[in-house]
């Protein structure tokens, strides 16, 4: 079946960037990428492309070359799910906050909605695409939903539901989006499935697109994450080693890394991992195994979570005992808090935790990031926010436009992310900004902070014996 006209439920991080590169890739695809939200759809069609709801290098080029020739953003969901021979679901898929499963399952909500949606207003034979990153066997309940209009109807439409999982990290997506390692495509029918490794192989090699079963491709998807983030608690359950014992953690990562079998990607150190995936789907790999009595695999998978969690804990409790165990009225720099460089997503960013710590704690903080918005981190650390386990006391924070004036009067600076801007600091201005005995906590380790030392900076460096 030749795919004419694509629909997108969701213009999110990772509908937005797949369907630009998809429109770029395939002239011929008409793709439309639609959503409930009118402010996100008005910003995806701002003239000014730096007001793009999401931020990702080289997402600008695309729009401003695809945008009203073959890509389009629209809130007409309907009109535009009864054009499409392929629809795909890039919806939100939170952990349920309530109810059955709450604080391990996902919320379906959001995918139920997009599938009776489909379900009313497809046309004829429509390919129906799973984005979002889902619990395994939910194909199954999107082809439920779907099939209920034919039964209710008695119209002789046809849906072949396909797992086609996203690999895409955010900050280098679109390089992601155009060289993947692989596309994985799961599906049971054979036709619908051809019909999608067309699409990519418009710019992929046929040999890195893997079919599978349904269920294998989404098993798939929450495993890969699962295994990285997993390298993630690893090393940084190490940092804590290499602090008590007098390691560098630098040189046991590269130490580690070399070995071909074990590999030196992602094994970085930080404060934890962040991002909307990770935690969200080991959670959903932990109520999985859960839900099928395999408990030790259960157990094992948690513990992720738990390093996680840990090292978050970990840092803050430090910072407090380097500034005599107590931050209450002392100005805290925080430079970073999108969970991530090169991205304008807080979504579990560490810093927020972090900050929220050190706020109960008592502490004034400054905030910089190059990418996030002052509104932004005003959602993330308000007291009112019904997501946060323990919402902010008082809201004492300011936002910065720049990084320097962050640190006046400050006591202490503390470095979230691998914002490019980090790695090369002024630390002789700098120093004069801040009061003494001044801070500085690179849970990076990834600032010039050896060049900090020479002004009398104190520095922790994670996993720095
Ligand atoms: C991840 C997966 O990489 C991607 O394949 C999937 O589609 C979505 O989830 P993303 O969360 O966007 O992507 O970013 P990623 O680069 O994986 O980073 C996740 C978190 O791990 C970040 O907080 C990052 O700082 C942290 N991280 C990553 C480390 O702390 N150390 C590392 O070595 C690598
Ligand atoms: P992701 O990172 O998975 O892309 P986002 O939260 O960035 O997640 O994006 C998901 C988008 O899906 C949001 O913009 C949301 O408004 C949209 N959305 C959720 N439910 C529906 C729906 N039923 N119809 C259309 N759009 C929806």
């Amino acid at each position: 079946m030749e795919i004419k006209n694509i629909c997108c439920i969701g213009a999110g991080y990772v509908g937005g960037p797949s369907m630009a590169v998809i429109a770029l890739k395939c002239p011929n695809i008409q793709v439309n990428v639609v959503d409930v939200n009118q402010t996100r759809i008005d910003r995806w069609n701002e003239k000014d492309l730096n007001k793009l709801p999401i931020y990702e290098p080289g997402l600008d080029n695309i729009i401003s070359k695809c945008r009203g020739e073959n890509l389009h953003f629209s809130c007409e969901v309907e009109k535009n799910i009864s054009k499409a021979d392929m629809i795909y679901i890039s919806v939100n898929t939170p952990t349920k906050t309530e109810g059955l499963g709450a604080g391990q399952a996902i919320d379906l909500k959001w995918v139920e909605a997009s599938a009776r949606k489909i379900s009313e207003f497809a046309n004829g034979q429509t390919i129906v695409v799973e984005k979002s990153t889902l619990p395994v066997k939910t194909a199954q309940t999107i082809q439920e939903i779907l099939n209920c209009s034919n039964k209710k109807k008695n119209n002789t439409k046809t849906f072949h539901v396909l797992s086609n999982p996203e690999f895409l990290a955010e900050g280098t997506a679109i390089n992601d989006l155009l060289h993947p390692d692989r596309v994985l495509i799961g599906g049971n029918n054979e036709q619908a499935i051809q019909s999608l490794c067309e699409i990519y192989s418009n710019w992929i090699d046929k040999s890195k697109i893997i079919t599978t079963n349904l269920w294998s491709a989404e098993l798939s998807k929450l495993i890969a994450n699962a295994f990285l983030a997993q390298r993630v608690s690893s090393i940084n359950s190490v940092t804590a080693i290499c602090e008590a014992t007098g390691a560098n953690i630098k040189d046991v990562s590269s130490a580690v890394g070399a070995d071909k079998r074990i590999g030196k990607h992602f094994l970085n150190p930080g404060p934890g991992f962040g991002g909307s995936c990770f935690k969200k789907d080991i959670l959903n790999l932990v109520y999985i195994c859960n839900h099928y009595g395999l408990n030790e695999v259960s157990n094992y998978w948690q513990q992720i979570i738990n390093i996680n969690h840990y090292q978050q804990k970990r840092i803050t409790g430090l910072i407090i005992s380097k500034l005599f165990g107590t931050i209450s009225d002392k100005t805290i720099a925080i430079f970073g808090f999108a969970f991530k460089e090169n991205t304008n997503d807080t979504r579990e960013s560490p810093a927020i935790s972090i900050s929220l710590e050190l706020l109960q704690e008592g502490a004034k903080l400054k905030i910089y990031d190059p990418k996030v918005s002052f509104e932004q981190i005003k959602k993330d650390l308000a007291p009112n926010n019904q997501t946060l386990s323990h919402p902010p006391k008082v809201n004492n924070w300011e936002f910065y436009n720049d990084l320097y004036d962050a640190t006046i009067n400050a006591d202490a600076i503390v470095i979230l992310n691998n914002c490019e801007e980090f790695k090369d600091l002024n630390w002789s201005k700098i120093s004069k900004n801040m009061r003494l005995p001044s801070w500085v906590f690179d849970t990076k380790g990834f600032s010039n902070t050896t060049e900090a030392e020479k002004f009398d900076i104190n520095i922790w460096s994670v996993g720095e014996g």
